[in-house]
């Protein structure tokens, strides 16, 4: 093999089984650039992650916790300017500008790398650069895509770990020539000779750097989730939308679940809400009072990859896989009452970072309990007691995090890791909106669905950094993962319909929710959680014609006698709270639709723009 001898240049190490001479030659461009002191291939083994967790816990980079409490789990605290994802510094350098659109950052490519030279030049000095090879889907499937890590961070490593199918079989399936999409990583804080590292290492400069033409991922400056879990938001939906848009598939931000009626059938639904709206929530959901019989089974919590394929009978479908294999997913609000398939998730084997740690050893967030413990290590590694938090300081961070193996979920749907995909029955958008957005409407066809999901609206959350609670225009809660143009997005969107349909098949029905309705007080009505299975049942009995609907401006929705409310006190003056449309309100609302299409008119579909005037014309009187 050819390995590079360069005096001051780390040997790459090479193990026996890699075979790949273009990747082995790419990891040593990368080393030569980035010049860290050594190179470390990734075998995903369980004794490595054991390995890394052990140096860090010696570095000051993870807390081991108390292994009565949570058995073999771990606490990171991050630093406090590194908690979020950086929107504002995330990049989608396509060659033409028109191609990244008005929603994205963009730079020219040439330049952008440019830029980054400098700042990757020398960037892993004093540390290990992990070799960080997986899989997005299960490994050797058909949908699957290969993906390898270079990464200066060993939280990056093991993180990846358990949201990936990470390690050495990657390897047999990639041979000696198969196709991987190449991401560098580097925390950006090189260390001199001698010089003392800090537990959590980052740079006040960021880049967040997409290349789709070349299918390159650059990410500088963070470790911190999206920013820094490359997989994920940077491959698995901005690189994966703009393979989605040329090969005829789609990347989304979406969870997956299973539904089984007490009949015994069997129902798909994927669902995009923003960040932190409650994805993980609703993949998980638990059936309350009154829903006997059936069961919700979790397929993915996330991000969904869906192609268009015939099933054993012939037919067109929608198939779904999740190309994760873990959750990365929000602590505050979670609970036994809120989510108690997510907190049962987390009794072994979890990477926190940035909530609380308890003075026995285990880990606390505002929500787990009604009362907090009597005093807290907060995030930031401060003492912390209840009255700190009667003065609105927090003891865990807003975004604070949990990272945990999908198999850890007692309600994981045994299709999860089916490579073919399950067939989609529905899709479901909801943004968070205090006001306005009714709790349910159906769309009245794929169009005005596309339409619906296009202009859909969420007051803004803690999972990206900046401001909290501005309601912005979120397409298809994609905003900040849509590698390519807007407005082509919506295309693609609207030519997979006719596509489908020409092929005779059965679009899925397409769902707006909204489960953030406020009153006057502030206060959520809707109680949601398990509570959303009262809608869910709604849509479904809607797909076999089974249950009412009235037609209403934007669509069909329930009356408080069409839905089940066997087991929750809920009255029709609370139902009309969450359902009712302020027309005033919604004509405010079509300016926004207006802003929004004003800012994606190159290349906005026709149909968007007649299907807005239609209802328009309804809102009149
Ligand atoms: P990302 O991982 O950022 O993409 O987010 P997500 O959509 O998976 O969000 P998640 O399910 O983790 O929920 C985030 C927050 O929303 C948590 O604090 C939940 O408690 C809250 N939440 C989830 N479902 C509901 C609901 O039905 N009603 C209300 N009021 N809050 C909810
Ligand atoms: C999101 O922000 O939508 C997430 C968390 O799922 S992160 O991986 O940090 O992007
Ligand atoms: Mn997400």
């Amino acid at each position: 093999m050819n390995e590079p001898m360069m005096k001051g240049v780390a040997p790459i190490n090479t193990p026996s089984y890699v075979k790949h001479q273009k990747l082995i030659d790419w990891v040593a461009e990368i080393s030569t650039l980035t010049q860290p002191d050594s190179v470390y291939w990734c075998d995903g083994s369980e004794e490595e992650y054991d390995r890394l967790c052990a140096k860090m816990v010696e570095s000051g980079t993870l807390k081991k916790l108390n292994p009565a409490k949570r058995k073999n789990s771990y606490l990171a605290c991050s630093d406090p300017s590194d908690v979020a994802r950086v929107e504002d510094r995330t990049y989608i350098c396509s060659a033409n500008k028109e191609d990244a659109g008005p929603t994205n950052n963009w730079m020219n490519p040439a330049e952008m790398r440019a830029t980054l030279q400098p700042l990757f030049a020398g960037c892993m000095k004093g540390r290990t650069l992990y070799v960080v090879p997986f899989s997005m889907g299960p490994l050797g499937s058909p949908i699957a895509h290969i993906g390898v890590e270079l990464s200066d961070s060993p939280y990056v490593a093991i993180n990846m770990r358990i949201m990936t199918r990470m390690g050495k079989g990657v390897f047999d399936v990639l041979g000696s020539d198969g196709p991987f999409v190449p991401c560098v990583h580097t925390v950006g804080k090189p260390l001199a000779t001698g010089e003392k590292d800090i537990a959590w290492p980052c740079n006040s400069t960021k880049y967040i750097v997409h290349y789709p033409e070349t299918r390159e991922i650059w990410s500088y400056g963070s470790g911190y989730g999206g920013n820094a879990l490359l997989g994920k938001k940077c491959f698995a939906l901005r690189i994966a939308s703009t393979m989605g848009r040329d090969q005829g598939w789609l990347a989304e931000h979406m969870l997956i679940l299973g539904v089984t009626s007490p009949e015994g059938k069997k129902y798909h639904v994927a669902a995009a809400f923003p960040s932190a709206c409650g994805k993980t929530n609703f993949a998980m959901l638990i059936p309350p009072q009154g829903f006997e019989g059936w069961k919700v089974t979790t397929i993915g919590d996330d991000i969904a990859w869906i192609k268009p394929r015939k099933d054993k009978s012939g037919k067109t479908k929608l198939f779904a896989i999740n190309p994760e294999a873990g959750y990365f997913g929000v602590a505050p609000g979670t609970n036994t009452l809120t989510n108690a398939n997510c907190m049962a998730s987390l009794n072994e084997n979890v990477i926190f970072t940035n909530v609380a740690l308890t003075d026995d050893g285990d880990v606390w967030w505002e929500g787990m309990t009604v009362k907090a413990p009597d005093h807290l290590i907060d995030w930031q590694g401060k003492d912390w007691s209840p009255a700190d938090g009667a003065n609105g300081r927090k003891a865990s961070h807003p975004n604070a995090r949990f990272t945990v193996a999908a198999t850890n979920n007692p309600v994981i749907d045994p299709e999860w890791n089916n490579p073919d995909g399950v067939a989609i029955d529905a899709f479901i958008f909801g943004g968070r909106r205090s006001t306005t957005v009714p709790l349910v409407t159906e769309a009245r066809n794929w169009v005005e669905g596309v339409y619906m999901a296009a202009t859909m609206g969420s007051e803004t959350t803690a999972a990206a950094a900046g401001q909290q609670g501005i309601v912005r225009r979120d397409p298809f809660a994609m905003l900040p993962f849509t590698g390519y143009n807007m407005s082509d997005y919506f295309q693609h969107w609207l030519d997979m319909g006719k596509k489908l349909s020409a092929e005779g098949a059965k679009l899925p029905s397409i769902f707006c929710v909204n489960w953030f309705r406020k009153d006057e007080g502030g206060k959520f009505v809707w109680p949601g959680y398990g509570e959303n299975m009262r809608v869910l049942a709604w849509m479904l009995e809607r797909l076999d014609g089974k249950s009412n609907g009235q037609e209403n401006i934007f669509g069909t929705t329930p009356s408080h006698a069409d839905l089940n409310w066997s087991g929750l006190d809920f009255t029709a003056e609370q139902f009309n709270k969450v359902t009712s449309i302020d027309k005033a309100a919604w004509r405010d609302e079509m300016k926004l639709h207006d802003q929004l299409f004003e800012q994606l008119s190159y290349h906005l579909p026709k149909e968007l723009v007649e299907t807005k005037k239609s209802l328009e014309a309804r809102l009149v009187g």
